[in-house]
């Protein structure tokens, strides 16, 4: 079986690489030794930790696009490798630069055959909040519009994935959608959290619990599967640091 795992580092996002990286191939489907990971990593930096001695990490370039389009158009920079993922993964699973593995995951959160193929996670602010308080796009101009009496599940942008086939078809489709809304002028309030939150209730998926999507320093009543690190942690430079374009000198280190 092989494994895709796609992941965007622009800008400053890659000082999560490593960590991610480190953690993945200790504990990402690694109780079967049949299964291949693939990292596809969509960066500007000029080398990765790692890539010289693994060949199962692939880097493509990707120019920082900025804040939100870094986020919303993660469907477009995944499939300028549509080609190269569908012949050379089973399935593929999307990661946040700053998730960390913490425990075993393995073939436990690969979707059940008979479903649609696509795997989501609740997102951990709300599988205890009624739906009334989900944070759809509720503006019926955009495509990712949610009424408010539809909904079931508030499903987290950080996580998600399934087979191949179907989820290169949720990206297709998804990519459409956030192209037409761009045209409209229109950006989902949460961006590609809003638009997978749309396909996802016409397509539902099978579920993961937070317990996939943990945030760093919260007390949730599951286990700590894989964490989100805290972006605002000091250490990582904050939220506004990490979004900034990269500056002329960072981009020169980079290069060392
Ligand atoms: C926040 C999270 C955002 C978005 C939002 C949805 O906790 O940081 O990325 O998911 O919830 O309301």
């Amino acid at each position: 079986m092989r494994i895709g795992i796609l992941y965007i580092c622009t800008g400053k996002y890659d000082i999560f690489w490593k960590d991610f990286y480190l953690s993945a191939e200790h504990y990402f489907f690694t109780e079967d030794s049949n299964v291949k990971r693939e990292y596809y990593v969509f960066t500007d930096s000029k080398s990765l930790f790692g890539e010289k001695e693994n060949k199962h990490i692939h880097r493509i370039y990707q120019e920082n696009l900025g804040w939100p389009d870094n986020t919303l158009k993660r469907f477009h920079i995944f499939l300028s490798i549509k080609e190269q993922i569908m012949q050379e993964t089973d399935y593929i699973f999307f990661c946040n630069a700053n998730l960390i593995f913490k425990q075993s995951v393995n073939d436990e959160i690969l979707p059940p055959t008979n479903g649609n193929g696509l795997v989501g996670t609740l997102h951990p602010g709300f599988f205890n909040k009624s739906i009334a308080e989900y944070t759809y796009e509720r503006s019926p101009r955009s495509t990712a519009y949610i009424a408010k009496e539809e909904g079931k599940y508030y499903y987290a942008g950080g996580f998600s994935g399934g087979r191949t086939k179907e989820y290169i078809q949720l990206c297709e489709t998804l990519k459409k959608q956030i192209d037409q809304d761009t045209q409209n002028k229109l950006i989902a309030t949460w961006h590609d959290e809003s638009h997978i939150n749309r396909y996802f209730l016409d397509n539902p998926p099978s579920i993961l619990s937070p317990a996939y999507l943990y945030p760093e320093g919260w007390s949730l009543p599951f286990e700590k599967k894989i964490m989100i690190r805290d972006k605002s942690k000091k250490e990582y430079g904050g939220h506004e640091y990490l979004r900034q374009k990269s500056s002329w000198l960072h981009r020169l280190l980079k290069r060392l």
